[in-house]
């Protein structure tokens, strides 16, 4: 391939993501062929790891967690003489006069210039430190050849977002920046813009003259574990729906793009998020519902309750659930109710997608076929189960004319073997890679998205919820979830 040789750091290089996530991504694009021949990726962190002990870390992190670990005995070495650590404090100038020294190495060996990749995966708070110094070291000068990745949280709230943005745009150029949000890297998030722009069948109805509901679900089983620290800052709001919910709306609700260019895509996006109808403060308890779990059970397994986990107060206030009623204002979707959720310790881990339709407009069968008729539902499927499928009406066998719901079913892993697709952030790395930021939030996108869980937010934490823990564990979240959608005469739909 001719891509550019590229030198990636790491900043957070010895922690989870790196090893989780981010190496065996690059590991399935080195087999693949999808990176550059020249490569270097540099793990940045605080611990003293030699490269040798590094790259056995981060063999275990491929070993545990990649799709692709049988050609860990066949690549792996290839692979990892790429990869080195140095231990630095990104607070300091010294390491970034380093980093300098080794870019103009590297690309003296390569006799060529580098396109530079500055993944931070670090605390939020250190974002500002760290562009601030990659500028003054001018490390990010060439906005065609320097990049810089942020992993979210992008700010805490509107406020931090817009002013992180602010300084970002001192700095440096739009498209250096690549905030990520992995759930836009998903196959089948990706595909929502199939479904629905390459087929005839679909958009017609896409509306509100035929959707009665859009009902999105990102429901985990997993617990708050040891991320205590992290979550007692976030809560499920910041954590889930400021970026990966409001993206699959989003991709819902976007008007048909008139090209695939990056901004044509984000634009329309970013017009769903500015037609959010705004949730007024008074409104809240309406519109919103949040949760925390107790301690119990969940698959066999005992579990703390939130307040319990490391690194969580006593009586803290923070939300491990999070439902939300919301309405787009537009054209299409005027008076569609979106309801969303997302938690900690659910029944399932699912995200799922489901629009319903509307009755069909005359139902002139004998009453007993009413008894068992079901609306029109198309359900997505995103992760784990990846499936799409459309819910109508056949005629149950027989001599009456009886009905019963039948499904079409379309599933991206025939074999039940979800491994084989790509992971979100194998897509994501080489877009970065590549320099094509489609996939990656904009400035205004992110701000647009903190607004509307603003008036949310707000409210609630000047109300501490009074009735924590209020959901157990393996359940659906609180009974207040269920009135929420209830009261519109509609249930959450789960993956039958
Ligand atoms: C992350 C959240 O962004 O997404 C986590 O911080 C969450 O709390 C995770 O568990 C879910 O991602 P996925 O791809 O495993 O569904």
């Amino acid at each position: 391939n001719n891509i550019p040789p590229t030198i990636i750091y790491i900043f957070g290089g010895s922690g989870d993501l790196a090893q989780r996530k981010l190496i065996p991504a690059l590991f399935n694009l080195h087999l693949d062929g999808y990176l550059p021949e020249r490569v270097a990726v540099i793990g940045i962190g605080r611990s003293e790891l030699a490269d040798t002990a590094f790259r056995t870390h981060l063999r275990k992190g491929v070993q545990a967690h990649s799709r692709r670990k049988e050609a860990l005995k066949t690549h792996w070495n290839k692979f990892a003489r790429n990869i080195t650590y140095s231990r630095h404090d990104l607070g300091q100038d010294k390491a970034y006069k380093d980093m300098a020294a080794e870019i103009a190495a590297l690309e003296k060996g390569w006799k060529e210039p580098a396109n530079v990749i500055y993944y931070l995966s670090v605390a939020p708070n250190l974002a500002p430190v760290i562009v601030k110094k990659l500028h003054k070291a001018k490390l990010a000068s060439d906005p065609k050849r320097h990049r810089m990745v942020f992993e979210k949280p992008f700010g805490h709230d509107l406020e931090s977002a817009r002013e992180l943005n602010a300084l970002l745009r001192t700095l440096f150029a739009e498209e250096q920046i690549y905030r990520i949000d992995h759930f836009l890297g998903k196959e089948t998030v990706q595909n929502l813009l199939a479904l629905r722009f390459a087929n005839t069948l679909f958009e017609p109805v896409w509306n509100s003259n035929y959707i009665d509901y859009v009902q999105i679900t990102a429901s985990e089983t997993v617990s708050v574990g040891n991320r205590g620290a992290y979550y007692e800052s976030s809560g499920a709001l910041r954590d889930m729906v400021q970026n990966h919910v409001l993206q699959m709306l989003c991709m819902i609700a976007m008007e048909a793009p008139i090209s695939f260019a990056a901004d044509e895509i984000r634009n329309k996006k970013l017009d769903v998020l500015q037609a959010v109808r705004r949730i007024e403060p008074g409104d809240v308890h309406q519109h919103a519902v949040r949760g925390q779990y107790g301690p119990g059970w969940l698959q066999g397994n005992k579990v703390p309750g939130y307040r319990q986990e490391k690194d969580v107060a006593p009586q803290s206030g923070v939300e491990t659930f999070a439902a939300l009623r919301l309405f787009v204002d537009t054209w299409r979707w005027k008076g569609v109710p979106f309801y969303v959720r997302t938690g900690k310790c659910l029944a399932e881990k699912e995200t799922v997608i489901t629009i319903q339709f509307k009755p069909a407009p005359d139902f002139a069968f004998p009453e007993e076929a009413s008894h068992t008729w079901r609306p029109n539902r198309l359900t997505i499927a995103i992760a784990p189960t990846m499936d799409i499928r459309l819910r109508f009406q056949a005629k149950q066998p027989g001599p009456h004319m009886t009905l019963r719901p039948v499904d079409m079913r379309f599933d991206y892993a025939p074999d039940g073997d979800e491994d084989s697709q790509p992971e979100a952030y194998e897509t994501l790395l080489e877009d970065v890679i590549e320099g094509n930021p489609t996939l990656f939030m904009r400035a205004d996108q992110v701000e647009a998205a903190w607004k509307v869980i603003a008036p949310v937010m707000a409210v609630w934490a000047s109300k501490p919820p009074v009735d924590f823990p209020n959901y157990a564990p393996g359940t659906w979240g609180p009974e207040d979830a269920e009135a929420l959608i209830a009261r519109d005469g509609f249930h959450w739909a789960t993956l039958p």
